[in-house]
C-alpha cells in the first residue's frame, strides 16, 4: 500500500474498533540484515525512496505518485493500485464474454497441452485457467512482475519478459495462446512481429484468442468526445493504434491465422438470428425495397455471410430495469 494510504487506513481502523479494541498487524522489514551486494541491489529495485535518476534507471518514472514505465510504452501504471483495476476489470469482462474464452478449446486443451496469456497483468486470468485445466500447463508472461509468485496452482508458471521480442519457448509449444488488451501497450509497428511469434510457439492446430477493446466510444457526450480526442492523441504519440480492436482480423490474417470467428459462440448466434430476421420480413419488407425475390435473398445472403464480418458491425444491447412503487 503506498505511504500516504496508511493515514487513512488506520483511522477507519480506530473508527470500526470498539473502545478497548485491538488492532494486530504484522508487517515484514524490507530491509534484510546483512545482505550482501546482490541482494543490496535487489532490494533497492523495491525501494520507492531512491533518488529520480536512480528510478529512471530501473526503467520507471513515478509521475503523481504512481508508477510508469519508460522503456515500454505501456500507457497505465505498474503499481498495486493499478493491480486492483485489473482483478475488476478480468471479473466484468469474464462476465460479458460468459467466460475466460470463446473458442472452442475443449477438445483441444488434453493432458500435457500449454497455455500462454500474453501481457498477463496480476494473473487472474492465468490461475482460473490452471483451476480450470488441471491437466494442462498454463504460462503467464508479463513485462511487469506483479503476478503471484508461491501461492498459485502448481500448473501454473509466471515469467518476466518483453513479448515484443522473441517469446522465450521453442516453435510448436503452445496449444492455445491468449491476448487480452495489449493495445495500451504495444505498439503498432509491433503487432505483425508479435503475431508472428505467437504463430511460432502455436502448434500446428493451436489456437490465438484476442480481445481488445476498440478506443472509439459511441455516443459521447461534447465533454467525453473532446477527451476521448486527448486520449487518441496521446496514443498516436506513442504509436499505439487506439482502434487495433477493429483490424485484429485483418492482422491476424496478415499472419498466416486461418479459420477466424469474431464475436464468438455470441457473434455467431447473433448473425445467424439476424438474417432469419430478416428473411422472416422478407413478405413485406421485399416490396418496400423494390428487389425482386431472388434479389432480396442474395442481397441478405451477402450481408450476413459477407458484408457483416468485413465491416465488423455490431449492436449494442441495452439494458434496464424499472419498478412499480405505488
Ligand atoms: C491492460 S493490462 C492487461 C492484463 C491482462 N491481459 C488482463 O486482461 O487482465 C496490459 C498488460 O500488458 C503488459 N505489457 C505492456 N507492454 C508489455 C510488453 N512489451 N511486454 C510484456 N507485457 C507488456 C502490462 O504490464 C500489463 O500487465
Amino acid at each position: 500500500m503506498t505511504i500516504t494510504r496508511w493515514p487513512n487506513l488506520m483511522q477507519e481502523i480506530k473508527r470500526v474498533l470498539k473502545p478497548g479494541g485491538i488492532i494486530e498487524q504484522h508487517e515484514l522489514d524490507a530491509i534484510a540484515h546483512n545482505a550482501g551486494p546482490k541482494f543490496q541491489n535487489i532490494q533497492n529495485y523495491g525501494n520507492e525512496t531512491s533518488s529520480t535518476s536512480e528510478k529512471q534507471k530501473q526503467g520507471f518514472n513515478y509521475i503523481g505518485g504512481r508508477k510508469f514505465y519508460d522503456i515500454v510504452p505501456y500507457v497505465l501504471p505498474a503499481d498495486i493500485e493499478e493491480d486492483d483495476r485489473l482483478h475488476q476489470q478480468h471479473f466484468a469482462l469474464k462476465y460479458i464474454c460468459g467466460g475466460n474464452y470463446t473458442a472452442p478449446i475443449h477438445d483441444l486443451i488434453k493432458p500435457g497441452s500449454k497455455i500462454l496469456d500474453l501481457g498477463c497483468g496480476p494473473g487472474q486470468w492465468t490461475l482460473e485457467m490452471a483451476q480450470e485445466f488441471p491437466q494442462a500447463d498454463v504460462y503467464g508472461i508479463d513485462i511487469n512482475a506483479n503476478f503471484p509468485t508461491t501461492i498459485k496452482p502448481a500448473n501454473s508458471h509466471f515469467l518476466v519478459g518483453n513479448v515484443t521480442e522473441r517469446l522465450p519457448w521453442e516453435d510448436n509449444y503452445f496449444d492455445f495462446i491468449w491476448i487480452r488488451y495489449l493495445f495500451v501497450g504495444i505498439m503498432d509497428a509491433d503487432w505483425q512481429n508479435l503475431y508472428h511469434e505467437v504463430r511460432r510457439v502455436l502448434k500446428p492446430g493451436g489456437i490465438l484468442e484476442h480481445h481488445e477493446c476498440d478506443g472509439l466510444t459511441v455516443n459521447p457526450g461534447p465533454k467525453f468526445k473532446k477527451f476521448l480526442g486527448h486520449f487518441e492523441e496521446a496514443f498516436i504519440s506513442r504509436d499505439l493504434s487506439f482502434r487495433l480492436a477493429c483490424e485484429l482480423s485483418e492482422r491476424m490474417t496478415m499472419a498466416g491465422f486461418e479459420d477466424q470467428l469474431e464475436g464468438g459462440k455470441i457473434g455467431e448466434i447473433w448473425a445467424a438470428n439476424l438474417k432469419d430476421g430478416t428473411f422472416a420480413m422478407k413478405p413485406w419488407l421485399s416490396k418496400l425495397t423494390g428487389l425482386t425475390d431472388d434479389e432480396y435473398d442474395s442481397v441478405v445472403q451477402y450481408i450476413f455471410d459477407y458484408e457483416i464480418f468485413e465491416y465488423d458491425d455490431y449492436h449494442n444491447h441495452h439494458m434496464v430495469w424499472a419498478r412499480k412503487n405505488q
